[in-house]
């Protein structure tokens, strides 16, 4: 049986000292969780909340990973030095990287590469734009990352990944994709993985819902049969609605 895997991506916040008093907040409101609980907290924050998280049920994650295992990039972290600091999970391709950072499928795919390589789990993150979506190519758009995203990736590397199907459009707009939409776009996903590995891994890979996902719309979400769990932005920087989300699903 697979576990929802219900994940707070941090973004650019929280210095060391609201990173303790976040995940000190956190820890009791979720220890009972039936779901994966992950917090992917900012580089600075990796070696504070590790020690802030010991002994709890909450997993440890990164929001990037660079490709190469070192060298001259600056600015950039290896999966080994994550792994050094026990980082279970990373975050790759997300839109934002995507939008500001000039990420590509192609180096989403070779920072996954690297990421599994090093023992490291990955949330891959997949999803249209609303000019996408509004001109009818999210099928298409989303068919092509998930592919290329893929791309040289074996069942072994598969296990480690779990896909966050996040529809640009929806992120900290407030605007959530109907759960239908969710599903049915999770569903092509699925189709996706079922070409490239088979039936029992499609079946078995977790696919996450992320965008604007909060304490008010996540019991909707999650009884979708395709979305098997969330990334959640904003409403993960407060720890009540964080845990009304990982508890309510
Ligand atoms: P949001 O962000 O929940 O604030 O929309 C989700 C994400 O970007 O992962």
């Amino acid at each position: 049986m697979k576990r929802d895997i219900i994940a707070g991506n941090w973004k650019m916040n929280n210095n060391k000292e609201q990173t303790v008093a976040l995940i000190n907040e956190l820890r009791p409101l979720v220890k009972d969780a039936k779901c994966e609980v992950v917090v992917c907290v900012p580089f600075t924050s990796i070696e504070t909340a590790r020690k802030a998280l010991r002994g709890s049920n909450i997993q440890l994650g990164a929001q990037n990973v660079h490709w190469a295992p070192k060298g001259a990039f600056t600015g950039e972290i290896s999966a080994d030095m994550l792994a050094e600091q026990k980082v279970k999970y990373v975050i790759v391709g997300h839109s934002e990287r995507r939008q500001y950072f000039g990420e590509t499928n192609q180096s989403v795919n070779a920072r996954t590469k690297a990421a599994i390589a090093a023992g490291l789990k990955v949330i891959l993150c997949v999803g249209e734009t609303l000019e996408e979506r509004e001109t009818g190519k999210t099928a298409t758009v989303v068919t092509k990352q998930t592919l290329e995203a893929l791309e040289g990736i074996d069942k072994l590397g598969l296990k480690k990944i779990v896909i966050a199907y996040e529809p640009v459009w929806a992120i900290g707009t407030g605007k959530t994709a109907t759960a239908q939409d969710a599903n049915d776009t999770i569903a092509i996903i699925r189709k996706v993985v079922r070409k490239l590995y088979g039936k029992n891994y499609a079946r078995s890979i977790r696919i996450q819902y992320g965008g604007s996902m909060n304490p008010g719309n996540v019991k909707e979400l999650m009884a979708m049969p395709e979305i098997d769990g969330g990334l959640i932005g904003g409403a993960s920087l407060k720890a009540k609605d964080f845990a009304a989300v990982v508890n309510d699903r």
